[in-house]
This record gives C-alpha cells, structure tokens and sequence, in this order.
C-alpha cells in the first residue's frame, strides 16, 4: 500500500497523483472501475509484466491478492491509499459497495495477451 499527501484546504480536499513520484512507474493507460453489480467478483487474473496501482475513490472493496505461494485480503476503503499490483499476483475484486469507484493506473496500454486468466495456468507459471 502507498500512502498519499492530502493536499487542500478548509474548501476541500486534494489528491494528486505522479508518475516517478508517488506512482513507483511510468503511467500509459488509466482506467476505472464503477457499477459493479452487488456479489460480483472482478479481476480474477494475474498479468505476465503490468504493473498497477489502484485506488478506491469512492465506496470500498475488498481485493484478494494471491502470489501463488500465499494470499492476503486487504480492504481498499480510503482514497488517500494505493494498492500497488506487481505482475504475477493474480487478484480477485469483489464486496463493492455500492457507488464504489476504483481508479486504475497502469504501466502499459491495454493488452490481452498479457493476462492470465487461468487459475491453474497462473499457478503453473508462478512456480
Ligand atoms: P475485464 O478484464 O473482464 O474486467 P473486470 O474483471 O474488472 O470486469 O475487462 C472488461 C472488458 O473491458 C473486457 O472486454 C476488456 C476491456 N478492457 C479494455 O478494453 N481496456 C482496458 O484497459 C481494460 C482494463 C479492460
């Protein structure tokens, strides 16, 4: 997880994001995640090289993280955090609340060929 600087003042707050500075890389692509259905689980794949850092702007969500040697469940729920996604984690989104809101940021154009949406095949390749 990435801590941000609340910027702002007695008129609202502020968040800004940077590529080289809070983002530990190079931010090609941007996008986000909003109307998920109630029980709905998303994500359920791992990349080959994306590297990822999302930020739940609105609402919350729990994200599993699994490294194909152990998993942890961690809740995204403030906008001030960021949970950076490192390639070879395959990641399951799901208790959206409603109106949540995740924003992306990413190190590459979207790509199919990069994901892995296999358990069984991410578990091999992890080895
Ligand atoms: P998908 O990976 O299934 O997302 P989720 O599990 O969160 O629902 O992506 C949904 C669709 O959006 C799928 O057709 C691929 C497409 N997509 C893009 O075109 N560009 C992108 O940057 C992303 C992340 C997805």
């Amino acid at each position: 997880m990435i801590d941000f600087d609340e910027r702002g003042d007695h008129l609202g707050m502020l968040v800004a994001l940077e590529a080289g500075r809070n983002v530990p890389f190079p931010v090609k692509r941007v996008y986000y995640i909003y109307g998920t259905l109630a029980g709905a689980r998303r994500g359920r794949h791992a990349h080959h090289k994306l590297r990822q850092l999302m930020v739940c702007l609105s609402g919350t969500c729990k994200v599993l993280l699994d490294d194909g040697r152990a998993q942890e469940t961690v809740t995204l729920s403030r906008n001030t955090q960021g949970l950076l996604l490192d390639p070879m984690v395959w990641h399951e989104m799901f208790e959206f609340s409603k109106g949540c809101v995740l924003l992306v940021l990413a190190d590459d154009w979207y790509d199919e060929s990069d994901y892995i949406r296999n358990y069984d095949a991410f578990k091999a390749a992890s080895r």
